[in-house]
């Protein structure tokens, strides 16, 4: 078993380079599916995630060619099963996409229910309902997931709840479908452009990808033979700009879209941060103790589920309560028991928790219960007095490159141990 030990507390200083998004990555591989030809995606985050996703891919008949950790040349001529094997599916969330990409290319796909963070119950009916419209038979039981089709025509489709997932899986079934599909009340995650825009890069002819309206125009085929380069991760960018304000560190985080992180941008400022932008990089310092803020979550460019525990990090040490509603996941808060167990006094129940702030957290074990919390607890060994020692590291890797090592590039004491 590993864990992390971390030494604090240290304000975090210096240059940090984001890598792609791993939401998109995982929506990117399986859409190679599509294509019945080659192309290659660059800037691929190193992470068990896309590991799987490439692995899945293989099993599927995919020829996979690494050419360096963060690109990936990937032939789909040779797709030969409609079978995803239902081990490494029921692995993570994301291997949902197989079945939208699977239903394009081949109309038939079976793979296992897929797994991913324990954040509440994570329904897939929005997916089910927008493949069925495109004319799929869905069965779901048994641990598995059938679809099948005899072809799939476009239709008009509103999504009864804004579900990024769904979204996607919609556009990846339609993008060959005949005729044309609109979704409704799409989700506008920068992740959701991000597949349009390969997709589109690739030949298909999808619009409107970023508003509530997307307009996926079936095309006979995709073309390939092209090279994607993966959009940095909006979500990774935002835990070090909040691991720089709970530090009262100076961050120049380089290598990320600004716009896609107003609304953190936002709250840094509102607990006293500073956020200098200079278009592909932001400078975030905070020099004094953040005050209070309250937080809802929301579907993008609202603030983002999965930096609401970087952000609890922030608000257990702000002067002042503080108080977080999560609309997305009824689990979220699970990492408040941990932070508690470092001096936090945070109420959580239900959507809700309060923070009660205080001045400083001291080190203590603590366990990972998710991805984001794993991170958020990054920040908070590192925020803390003392030794902090982090369990259930593979949450962690699921979603960030080489964790350690980049924080300890900005200073942070931190090792991974074997025990
Ligand atoms: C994606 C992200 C995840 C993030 C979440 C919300 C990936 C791989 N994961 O997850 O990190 O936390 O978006 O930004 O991109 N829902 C339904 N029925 C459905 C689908 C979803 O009721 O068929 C509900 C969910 O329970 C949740 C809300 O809709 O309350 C949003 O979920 P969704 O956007 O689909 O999340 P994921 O795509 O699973």
């Amino acid at each position: 078993m590993e864990k992390l030990v971390i030494k604090g507390p240290t304000p975090l200083k210096g240059e940090v380079k984001i890598n792609g998004a791993k939401n998109a990555a995982v929506a990117i591989l399986p859409a190679t599916l599509l294509i019945d030809g080659v192309c290659t995606i660059d800037n691929l985050p190193h992470i068990s995630d896309v590991m799987i996703s490439c692995e899945i891919l293989e099993k599927l008949g995919a020829k996979i060619t690494w050419n360096n950790k963060n690109s990936v040349t990937i032939d789909t001529r040779n797709i030969h099963t409609t079978k995803a094997p239902l081990d490494l599916t029921s692995k993570f969330r994301a291997s949902y996409y197989i079945l939208g990409s699977m239903l394009g290319r081949k109309k038939e796909i079976e793979v296992g229910m897929p797994g991913g963070c324990q954040l509440g119950a994570r329904p897939i009916d929005q997916h089910v309902k927008g493949f069925e419209m495109l004319g799929a038979e869905v069965t779901v039981g048994n641990g598995t997931i059938f679809a099948t089709a005899d072809k799939l025509v476009g239709n008009s489709i509103y999504m009864d709840i804004v579900s990024v997932g769904a979204t996607i899986n919609i556009m990846l079934a339609a993008t060959l479908a005949e005729g044309t599909t609109t979704i409704d009340n799409a989700a506008k995650e920068p992740h959701v452009v991000d597949v349009a825009n390969f997709l589109n890069t690739m030949g298909a002819d999808i619009r409107g990808a970023g508003t509530d309206v997307i307009k996926i125009n079936g095309v006979k085929k995709l073309k390939g033979n092209a090279t994607y380069s993966v959009v940095p991760d909006q979500i990774e960018a935002g835990t070090f700009m909040l691991a720089a304000v709970a530090t009262r560190g100076d961050l120049l985080i380089k290598n990320c879209i600004t716009k896609h992180l107003d609304s953190i941008t936002a709250k840094i400022i509102e607990v006293g941060g500073i956020v200098e932008d200079y278009g592909d990089s932001l400078r975030v310092y905070c020099k004094k103790r953040p005050t209070k803020a309250n937080i809802k979550t929301l579907p993008h460019p609202g603030f983002p589920t999965d930096l609401q525990p970087q952000m609890g990090v922030v608000l257990s040490l702000a002067d002042g309560t503080s108080i977080i509603n999560e609309s997305i996941w009824e689990s979220r808060f699970q990492y408040t028991q941990e932070l508690n167990k470092m001096g936090a006094k945070i109420t959580a129940q239900g959507k809700t928790a309060i923070f009660e702030g205080v001045e400083k957290l001291s080190g203590a074990p603590v366990y990972s219960t998710d991805l984001r919390a794993g991170a958020a607890l990054i920040i908070a060994g590192t925020s803390a007095h003392g030794i902090t020692e982090i369990y259930n590291l593979e949450h962690i890797d699921r979603g960030y490159e080489n964790i350690e090592e980049r924080f300890k590039s900005i200073g942070a004491q931190i090792e991974r141990v074997k025990e």
